[in-house]
């Protein structure tokens, strides 16, 4: 089965084409495209994503970013073709509000044969819902024009998908997953524990009662005048301070921040105390030095995984779990791959641990692409006039 994936939630527009075979035992990708672009430099000046900003570069870079992935996957014919009036029609009128996105799909339907596949898949939720209508009609026009079923993919579930495939850019495997699957899923809108006992069937175990985690890491590296997006900053400040401290045993940090919420008894977090603890030391201390600031991203991260890593192996004991999959783009963090990977090893013997390669940590196409599958064998199509963007869309409650 031939997938076209599309994702276009929050600051990365991107588009993948994979050749999907097998089941949920083993289920083998062919990847043949795989284009992306980031609008972090764009962004970045405002110190975050900006819903209106990120909604007008998805309509700009949608059909360039098709154009490339059809292109790598030598899937892209050039040949002029006939458009009935209705399909034009329809067409114009599902892209009317996507400035620019209208002419440039009409221009590309018509130059461009229909490639081979076999299904759309794109992001209907959860996201930024500006951002998330862009791909959706994009998508409900290609369908349209190329007469392809549409399969709607909840973004977490791609996430979790991309931790429990193995491979490298070119082929992915997902095998011999042993269930239940605890999935801890922490990005810059989300931190929750979610349960998969089955297959694509979830129960919520634990999630954040304010911020998510990564939005902690963009906050308090704005407040350390560091960057955006913040996680990856913060990150490689603290590493460099550990790195040094290795070989300065008489290293300790000057600042102490809190675990919140780590010895009550539920797999909740909250992550918006230790932000006002991050503001609290700015206060106190007024301006930080460069060593300073490493000192507390450092803190900061070790506040953070510690609190992740205590309810997660809560949740694993609560559980009978035999996989534990780390989702988001904060699973790009080296600390807490260390971590989780050491006492995975060291306390749960039983529990194999799922972490995405790092390329399929942060908002990709491929994982869309992924998750597709699973729901594309269960015949989970959508029909175009029931799709819409939800940008709160739950995968379990
Ligand atoms: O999954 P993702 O790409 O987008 C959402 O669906 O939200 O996650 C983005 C978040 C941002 O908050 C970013 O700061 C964080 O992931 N992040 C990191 C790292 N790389 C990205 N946080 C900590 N350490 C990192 N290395
Ligand atoms: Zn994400």
């Amino acid at each position: 089965m031939r997938i076209l994936a599309i994702e276009t939630s929050c600051d990365e527009t991107a588009i993948a084409i994979v050749d999907a075979e097998g089941d949920e035992n083993e289920a083998r990708f062919r990847v043949l495209g795989n284009a992306l672009l980031s609008q972090i430099d764009i962004h970045k000046e405002y110190g975050g994503v900006f819903p209106a900003l990120a909604k007008r570069e998805h309509a700009k870079n949608l059909v360039p970013i098709l154009i490339a992935a059809l292109e790598e996957a030598e899937l892209l014919q050039e040949d002029t073709q006939e458009m009935p009036t209705e399909t034009h029609d329809a067409v114009a009128k599902l892209l009317e509000r996507e400035p620019g996105l209208d002419e440039a799909t009409l221009e590309f339907l018509k130059e461009t044969e229909p490639p081979e596949i076999d299904s759309i898949a794109v992001t209907a939720g959860p996201g930024l819902e500006p951002a998330l209508w862009v791909g959706i009609n994009f998508a409900k026009a290609l369908a349209l024009a190329w007469r392809k079923p549409i399969i709607a993919v909840n973004h977490m579930e791609g996430h979790i998908m991309a931790a429990l495939a193995h491979g490298d850019e070119r082929e992915l495997v997902i095998a011999q997953t042993k269930l239940p699957v605890v999935a801890l899923l922490v990005s810059g809108g989300h931190t929750e524990l979610v349960l998969m006992r089955d297959w694509l069937s979830y129960e919520l175990i634990g999630r954040t009662r304010d911020d998510a985690v990564g939005e902690a890491f963009d906050k308090v590296a704005r407040m350390l005048e560091l960057p955006y997006p913040g996680g990856p900053e913060i990150s490689r400040r603290a590493e460099a301070l550990r790195a040094s401290a290795a070989n300065n045993t008489a290293h300790t940090t000057p600042f102490k921040l809190p675990r919140p919420m780590l010895h009550e008894d539920s797999c909740d977090f909250s992550f918006a105390g230790l932000k006002t603890a991050v503001r609290n030391v700015l206060i106190a201390h007024g301006d930080l030095s460069e060593d300073d600031k490493g000192a507390l991203a450092q803190e900061f991260e070790n506040a953070v995984t510690d609190v992740l890593w205590k309810k997660t192996a809560r949740a694993l004991e609560q559980t009978d779990a035999r996989t534990l999959a780390i989702g988001g783009g904060v699973s790009a963090n080296t600390h807490l791959r260390r971590v989780f990977s050491e006492r995975i090893a060291a306390r749960h013997d039983q529990v194999t641990l799922a972490i995405p390669a790092r390329a399929l940590t942060t908002d990709n196409a491929l994982m869309i692409a992924l998750a597709a599958f699973y729901r594309a064998r269960r015949n989970h199509t959508t029909e175009v006039a029931a799709l819409f963007a939800n940008g709160n869309l739950a995968l379990a409650s």
